[in-house]
Parts: structure tokens; sequence; C-alpha cells
């Protein structure tokens, strides 16, 4: 814990931010015991910016450097500096669009967490809700885990499924898993606060 006494959480996001809204919204209701410290985007008109200051939090735009993919490593630096001054106790990727790692992943070991919209493993990578769409799936759904070097792949700390209907559209079906996203990521942070997460190689165990 941080020297405020509160677990402080860094959110990162590239998009509109409803994860981020359902995640402010539970701190202050005292469903997640702890605050956003700061919210940062690679987009500079990002709407998770705009939400993140009618919730009074300090929200920046850090460029990525020059990847398409991936912060680049003076970009990286300048997010974990930003992130070390904040105190943060864990990184929340809501919606960022670009792999981190080496230096960034072994210096908040084991506390980044990130939100995709599957069950994984199934439909790793991007437009997730498309993929299962185009395979066919019955059930999909969305999948909070752990952030390690694979794309995806770290240990899964929650899940929840959602029915793929026989009428959706790429647009509903991701509508509906976002309505899932926002119940499960907000409870999967506030676990991971209360102390109640505990990790044994790929296997995540919740004190209920
Ligand atoms: C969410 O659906 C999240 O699962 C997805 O981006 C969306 C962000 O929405 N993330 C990924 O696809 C990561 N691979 P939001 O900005 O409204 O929270």
């Amino acid at each position: 814990m941080n020297r405020t006494g509160r677990y402080r959480l860094g959110v990162l996001g590239s998009g509109k931010g409803s994860n981020m809204t359902a995640i402010a919204e539970a701190c202050a209701a005292g469903k997640i015991p702890g605050e956003i410290a700061v919210v940062i985007s690679d987009v500079a008109d990002a709407g998770i910016l705009q939400n993140a200051r009618k919730f009074g939090v300090a929200a920046e735009f850090i460029a990525p450097g020059k990847y398409r993919t991936k912060l680049d490593e003076d970009s990286e630096r300048t997010y974990l500096e930003r992130l070390r001054a904040e105190e943060v106790d864990l990184v929340v990727l809501a919606g960022f669009m670009r792999i981190l790692k080496g230096e960034f992943l072994r210096a908040f070991a084991n506390r980044v967490v990130n939100i995709h919209p599957s069950l994984l493993p199934a439909f790793p990578g991007l437009e997730a809700w498309k993929q299962a769409l185009d395979h066919g799936v019955k059930v999909t759904g969305c999948t909070v885990h752990f952030v390690d070097q694979g794309v995806d792949n770290g240990p899964i700390i929650a899940q929840e499924a959602v029915p793929v209907l026989e009428d959706d559209t790429p647009e509903t079906l991701h509508a509906r898993i976002q309505v899932a996203e926002r119940q499960l990521y907000p409870t999967a942070i506030g676990a991971l606060a209360e102390g109640r997460i505990t990790v044994k190689g790929r296997r995540v165990l919740w004190k209920r």
C-alpha cells in the first residue's frame, strides 16, 4: 500500500471509457475500497479522458511514440514514471489498445489487469465480439485477467458469459458484452483491493 493508505488505481484506455466510468462509480459507491489516481490515454481526444474529468480524476494524454501496436521505449518510460509518481497499486487496462512489454510488466509485476471482450482463451486479439460472431459460437462473454508477456494470456480472475442471439450484429453483441463488463470489472477490482485474490500458477483463487 502507498503512503496515502488508499488503494490507488492507474487506468489506461484508448476508447470511450465505459469501463473506467463503471470503476469510478464503484469507487464512489464504496464497492471498490480505493480510488482512481490517474487516467492515461494514448489517444489525445479519447472519450475516456473527458469522462475521467467529469469525476474530477486527473486525466492525461501521453503520446505513444512511433509504433502502432505498442508504446515505444521513451513513451513506456513516461507512462511508468507517471504511474509511479501517483503511487499506483494496480494498473487497470480498460480498452487500452497497445501491448505492454518487458520493463513495464516487470515494474508492476502481477499488478496489471485487463478486461477482454470474449471468454478467453477463445478469440484473443482485436474485435473479439466480431470474431465470436463470425465463428458462430452461441455463447461468448468477457474475461478479467492478469497481464503477462503473452497477448490476452495471463491468469484468469473472472469471467461472465453472454449469449449470442441470432439477429446480433457486431454492434449489438459488443454492447451486450459491455453491459457484463461494467459489472464484472468493478467486482474483480474490488476483490483485488480487498486482498481477496491469490494466484497459484495459472489459477486465481477468490476468498469469498
Ligand atoms: C471494451 O469492450 C474492452 O473489453 C475492449 O475495448 C472496449 C473498451 O470500451 N478491450 C479490448 O478489446 C482489449 N483487447 P470502453 O472504452 O468503453 O471501456
